[in-house]
């Protein structure tokens, strides 16, 4: 078959090549992470013969060349985080656990965009197409004209494209099932990802199809084996959601055609994904006032205001170093805010266990939290609910000083749409000279230093509760 054949050791987790197999990674340190694989002596995709180069054209800084049109699938939430549409010749992975509705979401957009009248392929490799036809079927989309394949030797796969030039997209569910004859390495293998997921991405460009590979994730986050697949294409979403919740974040964590802090919201229904115009409502919808250690915060998730909730308990730590629990925010914040109110506020928070959650799932990392967080900490610790009708914004300094975030104003906004009275947020400096717009009806707080917030809370009648002074 090959001329000559080499047996190496690929690790799935780096990619590091071995000539022995060893129970470690000597790269990356992953345990049990290699696997044989006999590769062609030039692993060239498809084996063809090296073409001689013709040159390439340079050019100068200046100049610009229009944005690439775009392919509008008409799922809005699926859009907007590819920043507008797919892009012809582009290619994206879109990444997820397996079951979490990778496949109903691409045969929704497939579906939609065939529809519309452009030529869509969907090359199944894991499902037969009976199961794909069923699954149209329960989502009424039977009627769409898409074109359906269920095929996993990518040559001819490849041969099939290269035959059909007018092809707006294609959908490969997923490229883990996918292989070349090249290798005698078994599909899944990170020699057989990178080799199709390049072979495929070529294709795209030279026909100038809009491609998308769907791609399962390890328990760690990483698309197994292949996190080289990452960087060879141009938008990486990953879909996510807790499996107990009825909803799930389409989030871009790379996109070479827009931003990547965007993120999608859908609801999973009998008839499959449903889109989420107003994130915040559903969110918000199990929340229960007059309850202690809940505070609402404003978020920004990409382009878009979000309210969620965080919720907080204490409990009296039975001894040994006491926990502290946290979901869907960093552990680390969490340590550094219990520690300033601690040090700054003389809150007494040691002695307890500390749990922290994002109610619905929703990761965040805007340091903007940190004043919702530390209004639910103040508010579990005092036994006293927050003001039911009041969200919070705002970045808490070591010294206990709040600090401006960036979109107060669409924070603002959306707190307002949905029925909230009043905000807390940082003490707005007159320096800008630019006046805060905020809607009308809303009851401002500003807060300058977290003592401020705790007297927001019936803290006992401890003298602890006036603010302290500016620390230093
Ligand atoms: P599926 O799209 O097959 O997940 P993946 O391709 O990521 O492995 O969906 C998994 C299961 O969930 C499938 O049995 C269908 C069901 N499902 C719904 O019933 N409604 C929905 O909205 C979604 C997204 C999935
Ligand atoms: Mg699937």
């Amino acid at each position: 078959m090959v001329a000559r054949e080499k047996t190496r050791f690929v690790c799935q987790a780096c990619g590091a090549v071995a000539a022995k197999w060893v129970g470690r990674c000597e790269a990356c340190g992953a345990w049990n992470s290699l696997v044989e694989e006999v590769a062609a002596a030039r692993p060239a995709a498809l084996g063809r013969a090296p073409a001689p180069g013709r040159g390439i054209a340079l050019v100068g800084l200046a100049g610009s060349a229009p944005p690439p049109p775009r392919l509008v699938t008409g799922i809005a939430e699926f859009d907007r985080v590819l920043g507008g549409g797919l892009v012809p010749g582009g290619a994206a992975l879109v990444g997820g656990d397996p079951g979490i509705g990778k496949s109903t979401l691409m045969l929704q957009a497939a579906a939609r965009l065939a529809a519309s009248g452009q030529e869509v392929i969907y090359i199944t490799g894991e499902e037969s197409v009976e199961q794909v036809r069923l699954r149209a079927r329960r989502l009424n989309l039977a009627a769409a004209p898409l074109e359906l394949a269920a095929a996993t030797h990518l040559p001819d796969i490849a041969a099939t494209l290269e035959s059909r030039r007018g092809v707006g997209l294609v959908v490969i569910d997923s490229i883990q099932t996918m292989w070349l004859d090249n290798f005698d390495a078994i599909p899944g293998t990170l020699t057989q990802v990178r080799a199709s997921g390049f072979e495929l991405i070529r294709l795209a460009k030279n026909i100038g199809f809009s491609l998308v590979l769907v791609g399962h994730v390890t328990k760690d986050g990483a698309i197994a084996g292949p996190r080289v697949l990452e960087h060879m294409v141009d938008a990486v979403l990953y879909f996510e959601g807790e499996r107990g919740h009825q909803f799930r974040i389409l989030r871009g964590v790379k996109n070479r055609y827009g931003a990547t802090d965007e993120i999608g919201v859908f609801e999973m229904t009998d008839h499959g994904l449903a889109e989420v115009a107003n994130p915040s409502a559903l969110f918000l919808a199990e929340r229960r006032g007059n309850v202690a250690g809940s505070a609402v915060f404003a978020g920004i998730e990409g382009t878009r205001p979000v309210l969620l909730e965080v919720q907080a308990l204490l409990a009296p730590n039975a001894g040994g170093a006491p926990r502290r629990a946290v979901i869907g925010w960093d552990g680390g914040r969490l340590a550094m805010l219990l520690a300033v109110l601690e040090a700054r506020c003389g809150l007494r928070l040691a002695g307890n266990d500390v749990y922290l959650n994002i109610a619905g799932g929703l990761r965040i990392s805007e340091p903007a939290a940190d004043l919702a967080v530390a209004a639910a900490l103040i508010s579990a610790s005092s036994d006293t609910p927050t003001r039911p009708d009041h969200v919070y914004f705002g970045e808490v300094g070591l010294s206990g000083e709040i600090r401006q975030v960036a979109q107060a104003e669409a924070r603002l906004r959306e707190a307002a749409k949905l029925g909230f009275a009043g905000a807390s947020l940082p003490r707005h400096l007159a320096r800008g000279a630019k006046r805060l717009a905020a809607p009308a009806g809303l009851r401002l707080e500003e807060i300058g230093h977290l003592g401020d917030l705790l007297a927001q809370f019936a803290i006992g009648s401890a003298p602890r509760a006036k603010p302290a002074e500016p620390a230093r």
